[in-house]
């Protein structure tokens, strides 16, 4: 089976085997096959946070859960969705019936179910800010398990599901928790400045859904005309020491307060000093209006992107000092 039309890079590679789940019961079923224990699984949902490096030569699990379902409890709703579902589908539910709370979130690529692994985020919000909970099926056991918010610890692009637990389970639903009233959060600098430029001086969510959608486009490649996983590396975090020297030499470098002491840097900056913004090498390259993201000029490999990344890591440490790490889940 073609995975080319699986992930958002549309890099083509083969799987061996490939299952589609609709419901909770195919998982069972797949847990009662004798080779369950032993084959080599990936799970897929939207396919957007992943490069495919080589042909996959154990199963490809595409989670097609779908449904979603709200219950209203005071000023709170609880929102429950498929693992399945597309994110957006899920964002357009909400804003449009007037829950607030995911409004930043709008136009992020993939699907309800992958959402937790890397704790999404863009604009000032994070997928922990609304979640709930989250069932999912554990692959040595096949039992199901709920994971409270706690349970996940989630961090900077991070939770239990890429450490401590990887490859353990796979998250069927997940529930969110939204409210009646808006708290809007306006803190990034340029969706204030789009509102303002609409003239929008009291906003409502569907304002603030539209702005984001807007800000992305106008950023961001649209994996259905150019491949691409969004944001290619991490924004690195470093401590206060290891700033100040970089901050005497680049007076201009973007960077954020981080807890703890610690300073964020714009990975998307720091690649684009370096003379990598809008560069083109072989199929592969960065995208002209954020270098953080690689693309998919047509017909490139997954070792391809590879190396580039590689050299672009290499080129940041050579002038900065600071180590890019790898926000997409690289599949050997
Ligand atoms: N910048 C540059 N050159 C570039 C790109 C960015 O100088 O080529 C500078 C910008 O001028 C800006 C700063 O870097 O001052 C931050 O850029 P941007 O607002 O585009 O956000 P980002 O930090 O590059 C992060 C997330 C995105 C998310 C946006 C908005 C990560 C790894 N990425 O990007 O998430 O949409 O913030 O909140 O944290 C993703 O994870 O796939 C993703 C797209």
């Amino acid at each position: 089976v073609s995975l080319k039309n699986f992930n958002t890079f549309g890099i083509d590679v083969n799987a061996r085997y490939f299952a589609e789940i609709n419901h909770e019961a195919d998982l069972a079923e797949l847990f009662a096959d004798p080779q369950w224990q032993q084959i080599q699984r990936l799970v897929l949902g939207g396919g957007s946070n992943m490069l495919l490096v080589n042909n996959f030569e154990g199963l490809v699990i595409r989670l097609n859960i779908r449904g979603i379902e709200h219950r209203i409890s005071h000023d709170d709703v609880y929102v429950e969705a498929g693992a399945g579902e597309v994110w957006n589908d899920l964002v357009n539910y909400c804003v449009t019936r007037g829950y607030a709370g995911m409004e930043n979130l709008s136009l992020i690529p993939g699907s309800v179910g992958a959402s937790p692994i890397q704790n999404i985020g863009a604009y000032g919000v994070e997928l922990k800010d609304v979640f709930e909970s989250c069932r999912a099926f554990e692959i040595a056991t096949g039992e199901f398990r709920t994971f409270t918010h706690a349970d996940c610890k989630f961090g900077y692009r991070e939770s239990v599901f890429k450490g401590e637990l990887a490859g353990q389970y796979i998250i069927t639903s997940v529930k969110f928790k939204l409210s009646l009233n808006a708290n809007l959060n306006l803190k990034y600098g340029a969706i204030e400045q789009e509102l303002t430029n609409r003239g929008i001086e009291v906003p409502t969510i569907k304002d603030v859904s539209q702005v984001v959608s807007h800000i992305r486009v106008s950023k961001l490649p649209d994996p259905s005309t150019i491949g691409n996983a969004g944001s290619f590396f991490k924004n690195p975090v470093i401590t206060l020491r290891e700033f100040e020297p970089i901050l005497a030499q680049h007076p201009d470098v973007v960077n954020y307060p981080a807890p703890d002491n610690m300073v964020k840097l714009a990975a998307g900056w720091l690649i684009e000093q370096c003379g990598w913004k809008g560069k083109q090498v072989g199929h592969t390259g960065t995208w002209k209006n954020q270098a953080l993201v690689l693309v998919n000029h047509g017909g490139a490999t997954g070792e391809e992107v590879y190396n580039f990344s590689s050299q672009i890591i290499d080129s940041v440490y050579d002038k900065f000092g600071v180590s890019l790490q790898r926000e997409v889940n690289i599949v050997r």
